[in-house]
């Protein structure tokens, strides 16, 4: 009976150990943080407008999606912080993009990009970041990348 009873204080005294070690693991793990989610955010919304200029319809679907899994990301890393609800702003004119790509519309293409980068600064202004300005690209920085169609 004693036996099984120190047994058992060992045994959480083990797992007490073991979860103390993890939680300072966990604070150790590197987390992405808003401003570098931005700074993959701006990637994609450069990327997206060659591949629209281009006609190169699946480039900018795949842009698209990088950019939505950006948002999701932001969604369950930076749950925390009070901007991240604003997030959604964006996604109308993602939508409107997505059906301009479907329709390889590239007027619509065209009108909702403005939107989306005018979505961009509106949050920026919203959260006092306005002196971050988001402007539709006029040259590629990506000299690495072909963004016309491959057929
Ligand atoms: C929640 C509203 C919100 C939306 C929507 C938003 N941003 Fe931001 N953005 C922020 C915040 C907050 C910061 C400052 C981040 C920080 O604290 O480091 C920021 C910073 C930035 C920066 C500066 C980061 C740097 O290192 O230079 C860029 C670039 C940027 N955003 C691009 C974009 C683009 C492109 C879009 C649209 C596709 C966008 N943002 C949409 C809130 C937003």
């Amino acid at each position: 009976m004693l036996f099984s009873c120190n047994q058992e204080s060992n045994n959480t005294t083990d797992l007490q150990n073991r979860i103390d070690s993890l939680e300072l693991k966990l604070a150790d793990t590197y987390k992405p943080g808003f401003g570098d989610f931005m700074g993959i955010l701006q990637t994609h919304h450069s990327k997206l407008w060659f591949a629209g200029q281009h006609k190169n319809w699946k480039l900018a679907d795949f842009e698209v999606h990088e950019l939505m899994e950006t948002i999701e990301d932001i969604q369950k890393f930076q749950s925390d912080r009070q901007e991240t609800p604003l997030m959604t702003m964006i996604i109308p004119p993602l939508d409107s993009i997505a059906k301009a790509i479907e329709q390889k519309n590239a007027a619509l293409f065209r009108t909702s990009y403005r939107s989306l980068t005018n979505a961009c600064n509106t949050c920026h202004q919203a959260v006092e970041m306005e002196f971050n300005v988001v402007t539709i690209p006029e040259t590629s920085p990506y000299t690495n990348q072909d963004f016309k169609p491959v057929n």
